[in-house]
């Protein structure tokens, strides 16, 4: 991992450059992911909070809702800027209220459908980054998932290919079968998933954004990382999140951390989290929490 964070941009595929905090647009939704975020006029003042705060890439997935994320950015944004990119994904499926119903379908029709759908949703007639959304659907072979987003990309509904919550086998099968411009993983201070992703994305110079940036409270290591961030927060007057951030964008220049907040205010805190500088050892003892 390369300790750095004077790179302020990051570039997608060889043309949409991005600032280097984006926005997870999910818990702008119902309960457990499902229907629309109750308080509708709140999460349009959020999307475009998120936008006027000079944020120019927005994760978002058809799954979100089901359809109700995607409708909720178009209402709030389109027309949109000419420099916001919107990623969103597609291969997952819900089958109710309980989360536990969440499925991965790997159809080769049904990606294609939902790219469409996708487009539709949110106004646009090229998607600018589009995820295969897990590499765990088994009833088509990875490969012809893989297939199915480059053909999209060469007749233009897709501009970039990413993959989400594959394995590091997964995405060495689909760039032998496509550029792969992004990759998308479970990865923050107490859970590192995605870490064999990251080291491949810095070899590879393609953007890595960890997702569940900023949560600090996932799995074993929680407790350890209660003792290790409150004094280096305390060190920066600034809050657990905004260290979780500031982690990381040093943690690698590929790092395109996407935080999710439904307040305005815990959103202007994520951007100061770029101007804050961890030293070396403060670095060792983050990365520490969970090595
Ligand atoms: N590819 C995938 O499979 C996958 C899976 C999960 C998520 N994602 C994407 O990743 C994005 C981020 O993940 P996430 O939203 O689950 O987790 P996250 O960004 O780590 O955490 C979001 C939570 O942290 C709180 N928070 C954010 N900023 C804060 C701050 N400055 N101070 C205090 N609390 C703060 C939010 O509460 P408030 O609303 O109160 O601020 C929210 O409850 C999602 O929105 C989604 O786009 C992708």
């Amino acid at each position: 991992m390369t300790s750095t964070n004077d790179v302020d941009q990051i570039t997608i595929g060889d043309s949409l450059t991005v600032g280097r905090i984006g926005y997870g647009a999910m818990k702008l939704t119902g309960d457990q992911v499902w229907g629309p975020y109750p308080d509708h006029e709140k999460a349009i003042a959020v999307l475009r909070g998120v936008v006027d705060a000079g944020i120019t890439l927005i994760d978002t997935a058809d799954v979100y809702g089901p359809h109700s994320n995607e409708l909720l950015i178009r209402e709030a944004l389109h027309p949109y800027p000419s420099d916001l990119v919107i990623a969103t994904k597609g291969g997952f499926v819900r089958g109710g209220y309980d989360y536990s119903t969440l499925d991965a379908v790997g159809n080769v029709n049904y990606l294609r459908q939902s790219a469409h759908l996708s487009a539709r949703r949110l106004g646009v007639e090229t998607i600018d980054l589009y995820y295969l959304h897990s590499g765990r659907a088994t009833d088509a072979p990875f490969e012809d998932q893989v297939g199915a987003l480059a053909e999209m990309q060469q007749s233009g509904l897709i501009r970039n290919i990413g993959l989400s919550n594959v394995t590091l086998d997964q995405l060495r099968i689909a760039q032998a079968i496509a550029p792969i411009a992004a990759v998308t993983a479970l990865f923050n201070l107490t859970v590192r998933t995605g870490a064999d992703l990251l080291a491949a994305a810095e070899q590879d110079g393609i953007a890595f954004s960890p997702w569940h940036p900023v949560t600090l409270t996932d799995g074993p290591l929680a407790s350890r990382a209660a003792d290790v961030v409150p004094p280096i927060a305390e060190a920066h007057g600034a809050t657990a999140q905004q260290i979780a951030l500031a982690w990381q964008l040093q943690v690698s220049p590929q790092s395109l951390p996407i935080p999710g907040t439904t307040s305005l205010e815990h959103l202007k805190e994520n951007l100061l989290a770029e101007s804050i500088v961890l030293t070396d050892g403060e670095m060792r003892e983050l990365n520490g929490i969970a090595e």
